[in-house]
């Protein structure tokens, strides 16, 4: 094991800053979504904005050699016209100073989902306008924090983030439109190479990735109908994240079966051959839990998510209509209260067959699991199935690096407890707990001091078993 693996624990931007309207930071999207539907809000989050310190601290005490944070466009550009917020830029060169004072290697996503409602109000990522822009502001990332960070990722989850937004609708702007998902995700892959064209172009001393939600997909059986679902499945959930930004070309396939149905044109020549030349230097892998595939039955497409936790088995549901279905009740998995399938072999498989196919370093950029949790009522929180949940998937990692694969950092998700989308305060993910009704106390969980060690003892303290 590398003594530079970066072992830290990730957060984002709109998740756990809060201070929504302080330092001449306008509205995103989510802002104004939640508000005007009266949900759950961000608005105050975990108060990171004013935390900050305390929490790098606490991550060097935790034994953290790495944080991955995002940076938030409304925060930083104020308008359209890119004018530029300095109290909102300061604020990072804060964080990304205060860590590196403290050791803590900066790994930065440069868009988390917090788009400014400004470019919301032009029709958000289905314009070309929207994609330029988002370069723009890249530019002033570079710029601004490209002496001090070695770590860049354009996208946090461009598919989660699409899928949600645009055809779950879950998720601002709450669409259920296929063309409008296609569109969508076709800039933010332009914006990716765009941005790691203008990231060579510029000379930044460091590296630039992307983050994905990794699915890695798995058949029900070994029939011919399932493997070819199972391939429609792999477009779907992976590849034209994965094999866009990294091999350079969306597949193919997928590409030609929406074309028979939809308007493509807007996709250019030019579009092409920029996605070609620029391609990332790693990537980040999301991992929470497999793909389980079986061939399509019949029926409309359906979408639906969990957001309700209770152990709702039977809540999630997805198919696509001619592609393939999503399986969330198979009798042998285990399951978290929000229907997510508990499978840490997945993430070793899914290592080794990114590794094996495009041969690039990959950072576990996120993993980690949800508990209800009483951290008003406690000193700290005994979080012992966490602790399990997290020795089963690093030591999927650790077999996976003892298989080849340059696997190169691990976070987990994440840091403090914070906003969790849709999901609220509730679902709690984080190694440190958050007394959000208490002045936002902060309380290491047992994971944190168990984590601690595992950072320490360079994951030594892993307790090891074969899948
Ligand atoms: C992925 C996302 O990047 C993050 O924002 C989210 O809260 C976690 N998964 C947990 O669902």
């Amino acid at each position: 094991m590398s003594e530079n693996f970066l072992w830290g624990s990730a957060t984002a931007s709109y998740q756990c800053e809060g201070a929504w309207d302080e330092g001449g930071r306008v509205p995103s999207l989510w802002d104004i979504y939640l508000h005007k539907n009266n949900l759950e809000h961000g608005d105050n989050a975990s108060n990171h904005y004013h935390c900050y310190k305390e929490d790098i601290r606490m991550m060097k005490e935790g034994g953290h050699k790495s944080y991955r944070f995002s940076l938030s466009w409304p925060r930083i550009i104020k308008n359209k016209e890119g004018e530029i917020n300095p109290e909102g830029v300061k604020f990072y060169h804060n964080i990304i100073d205060e860590c590196l004072k403290n050791g803590i290697e900066p790994f930065v996503t440069i868009f988390h989902w917090d788009l400014p409602q400004y470019w919301e109000d032009e029709g958000g990522w289905t314009k070309r306008e929207v994609c330029d822009a988002y370069v723009d502001f890249a530019k002033v990332c570079f710029q601004e924090f490209g002496q001090k960070v070695k770590y860049w990722t354009t996208f946090n989850e461009p598919r989660y983030y699409v899928f949600s937004g645009y055809l779950i609708g879950n998720y601002p702007p709450g669409l259920n439109d296929i063309p409008k998902t296609i569109e969508a995700s076709f800039y933010m892959m332009l914006a990716n190479a765009k941005t790691v064209q203008l990231f060579k172009r510029l000379g930044i001393n460091g590296k630039i990735g992307i983050v994905h939600s990794y699915s890695p997909v798995y058949g029900v059986d070994n029939s011919l109908e399932t493997k070819i679902a199972m391939r429609k499945a792999d477009n779907y959930f992976n590849n034209w994240i994965l094999d866009t930004a990294i091999i350079g070309e969306p597949p193919m396939d997928m590409l030609a079966t929406l074309n028979k149905k939809y308007d493509l044109s807007y996709m250019k020549e030019e579009d092409f051959n920029i996605i070609r030349e620029n391609t990332v230097d790693f990537i980040g892998l999301n991992y929470y839990a497999r793909a389980l595939i079986k061939p399509y039955t019949s029926g409309e497409s359906i979408f639906r998510i969990n957001n309700e936790g209770k152990k709702a088995k039977g809540t999630s549901k997805v198919v696509v209509k001619g592609w393939f279905e999503q399986v969330f009740d198979n009798p042998n998995s285990q399951y978290n209260e929000w229907d997510m399938e508990i499978f840490p072999e997945g993430l070793h498989e899914g290592i080794m067959r990114a590794y094996k196919k495009y041969r690039i370093p990959i950072y576990i950029t996120e993993n980690g699991t949800a508990f209800y949790e009483d951290v008003a009522g406690v000193d700290s929180v005994n979080d012992q199935g966490r602790i399990h949940f997290l020795n089963s998937h690093i030591n999927a990692i650790l077999q996976a690096i003892e298989d080849g694969a340059e696997v190169l950092g691990y976070y987990v998700w994440s840091t403090m407890d914070l906003y969790s989308w849709k999901n609220g305060y509730e679902k709690r993910y984080g190694l440190i707990g958050v007394d959000f009704e208490n002045n936002y106390e902060r309380k290491p969980k047992a994971s944190y001091y168990w984590y601690k060690k595992v950072c320490e003892t360079n994951g030594d303290i892993i307790e090891r078993s074969n899948f």
